[in-house]
């Protein structure tokens, strides 16, 4: 309730987006002689000097591998990191440091689970539930299982250009043989966000394990994963603010606690002997090997500064942006293909011009200094659904502004001019 509260305060402060701006130094350059316009934000995001600054000081002064020593620089270098772990599972609300693992990403994560959880747990005759609108790192790690297994992949329908689930045929789906089901929250390519707290509740009751992939979310909103009520919940540091090369997979403890390891090698082991070895308990026996400590330490500061914006604040300000330039875009009338739900949609928008390549749109944007993204987004078997083959995409962050929008679409008119569409 406190934090309810909290929330609500929060999201009533009136936010000076454009003064943010200058704590991403990356966002001071020109492009092509014209101010850089940062719309590849589903892509990576931006990283704020506080990110930056952490990550200096910590090889200026605390380089020490984690765990194994017991002098200053290492002692400051576990604290810091295991300091990380805790500020994770604070930041989205896990019950407890123990829930939280470090990966190298989204992507990881699911291979993580769908390795370690999926050798224990799936067999042949099995199904695992995904949706139209995954992107591909949640669609190959459970074709790889599904070939090992036996078991079979289903996908729940997204209902053409609007981009939603049918939510009313959702229960027809959860059958007994289904033993997993895992979706994204955030659609990188549709900007639809999906009803994460439904779709697991109605898994649960059908018994099913959930995976929800919040790659596209977790930088952008605030996430409970005990009110998700997940088994399982993925995302990337550098999404959000963080480094690269660092993620988080949380896992319901009784859950990891019956899974075996993934990687194996130092770290994880409680004792080794030539032919035998035993693991540590989660989340250590699934981080084998020197971690990214740097990573995680940045991804630090990455929640902190995240958490002093305001992730309400940013939430709102995102459907603003995505409403805003979904509304422009409308205002094309003709020429233009639009993508993703019309209203409540995200902070992105996708789109094609008539008779013109996402790729001619996105390079001659780049020349007007907007960073856009064209192609399949890795959402091949969606593009295919929707019979394209690729989509231009501007997708928002907190640092952008309408005018911002204003000079992008203005862009977009003159593509349109340019090839004569
Ligand atoms: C919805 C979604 N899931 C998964 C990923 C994969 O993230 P990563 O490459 O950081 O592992 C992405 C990246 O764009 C994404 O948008």
């Amino acid at each position: 309730m406190i934090a309810e509260a909290k929330r609500k305060r929060e999201a009533k402060v009136k936010m000076d987006w454009s003064a943010l701006r200058t704590d991403f130094p990356i966002l001071e350059q020109k492009v092509h002689g014209h101010p850089l316009i940062y719309f590849d934000n589903a892509a990576t995001t931006q990283k704020p000097r506080a990110v930056l600054d952490t990550l200096v000081q910590y090889y200026e002064r605390d380089n020490a591998n984690v765990h194994r020593g017991i002098h200053e620089l290492s002692n400051r270098a576990t604290a810091a990191f295991e300091a990380s772990r805790t500020r994770a599972a604070k930041f989205i609300n896990a019950r407890s440091p123990e829930e939280i693992i470090f990966t190298r990403g989204t992507t990881e994560g699911i291979n993580l689970v769908a390795t370690a959880w999926g050798s224990k747990n799936i067999k042949r005759g099995d199904k695992i539930l995904l949706t139209e609108m995954e992107h591909h790192s949640n669609i190959v790690p459970w074709q790889l299982l599904a070939e090992r297994t036996g078991a079979e992949l289903l996908f729940f329908p997204v209902t053409g250009d609007i981009g939603l689930l049918d939510m009313s045929h959702l229960d027809e789906w959860l059958t007994k043989e289904v033993k997993l089901f895992a979706f994204t929250h955030i659609s990188n390519s549709l900007g639809t966000i999906n009803p994460v707290v439904e779709l697991c509740a109605r898994a649960r009751k059908a018994g099913i394990t959930t995976l929800v992939d919040a790659a596209q979310s977790a930088g952008h909103r605030p996430l409970d994963a005990q009110e998700i009520g997940c088994d399982f919940l993925v995302f990337s540091g550098h999404k959000m603010c963080g480094p690269t090369g660092i993620g988080v997979l949380y896992g319901r403890h009784e859950v990891l606690e019956t899974m075996p390891p993934y990687h194996g090698g130092g770290e994880m082991i409680l004792s080794v002997d030539f032919h035998k070895s035993t693991w540590k308990p989660a989340p250590h026996r699934f981080e084998a090997g020197t971690p990214d400590i740097s990573g995680v330490i940045g991804l630090h500061a990455a929640m902190d500064y995240l958490d002093k914006t305001g992730r309400d604040n940013i939430a709102r300000h995102d459907q603003e942006l995505g409403a805003y330039a979904f509304e422009k875009l409308s205002q094309f009338k003709t020429g233009i293909r639009l993508f993703g739900p019309h209203i409540g949609r995200a902070g992105l928008v996708s789109f094609l011009l008539k008779d013109i390549h996402a790729h001619d749109v996105v390079t001659v944007a780049d020349q007007g200094g907007v960073a856009l993204r064209g192609g399949h987004h890795c959402n091949q078997p969606l593009m295919r659904k929707l019979g394209v083959e690729s989509t231009a995409r501007a997708s928002f962050y907190f640092y952008n502004t309408t005018d911002e929008i204003d000079r992008f679409v203005e862009v977009l008119r003159d593509i349109q001019k340019f090839f004569g569409a």
